[in-house]
């Protein structure tokens, strides 16, 4: 559903903020997930371009997330950021692993939320993008791709992805980046 049409609903605005297409890319081949994924809230459907197999569910189109008891491989997407704390708990009870797309201080700031990230497993990796407005959101704190895993127990590894910002709309800055190279 279009991201303009879903604002007038009465959804939470700042929970409704789609991915750019080259981040969703980026993303999709830098985690690479395989068997069955889940995008578990498609919005317009960023991800599912590059995940054509992957199952969805959205609550625009009335499948919710939480609704959603199947195991699966992956969970993969940008998730609700207002409902970041239940959208893990959830996520962790149906998925081997999970890829979203997140400020990264959602992850570290609440000592509860790191007890249950650890009791689940760990977080394998960290795909840093840069500040918010990389991917176009309003707001500056660093944004990655995290990567969490059922019953990881290894180290983190942390990618500082380089970004070239190509193009940078005048109403506002709707940034669609172009990654040039990441380490
Ligand atoms: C931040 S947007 C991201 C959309 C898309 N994943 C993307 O990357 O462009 C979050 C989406 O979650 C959807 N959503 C909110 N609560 C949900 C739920 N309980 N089940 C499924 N989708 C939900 C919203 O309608 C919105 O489309």
């Amino acid at each position: 559903m279009p991201q303009m049409q879903l604002l007038q609903m009465a959804l939470r605005p700042r929970d409704i903020v789609y991915t750019p297409d080259t981040i969703a890319k980026f993303l999709v081949d830098f985690f690479r997930p395989s068997g069955r994924i889940l995008e578990p809230c498609k919005g317009d459907g960023a991800f599912l371009k590059y995940l054509p197999n992957a199952e969805w569910c959205e609550i625009a189109e009335g499948k919710d997330f939480f609704q959603w008891h199947e195991k699966v491989d992956w969970c993969f997407g940008n998730p609700p950021y207002g409902l970041f704390s239940e959208w893990l708990d959830h996520t962790f009870t149906i998925s081997e692993n999970a890829m979203y797309l997140i400020p990264l201080y959602k992850v570290y700031y609440d000592f509860g939320r790191l007890k249950k990230i650890h009791q689940y497993g760990g977080i394998k990796s960290i795909c840093v993008l840069g500040r918010g407005e990389v991917a176009a959101f309003p707001f500056g704190q660093a944004v990655a791709g995290v990567h969490f895993q059922k019953g990881y127990r290894g180290a983190t590894q942390t990618t500082i992805a380089e970004t070239r910002l190509t193009k940078r709309a005048a109403d506002g800055g709707n940034a669609a980046p172009e990654f040039a190279n990441f380490e």
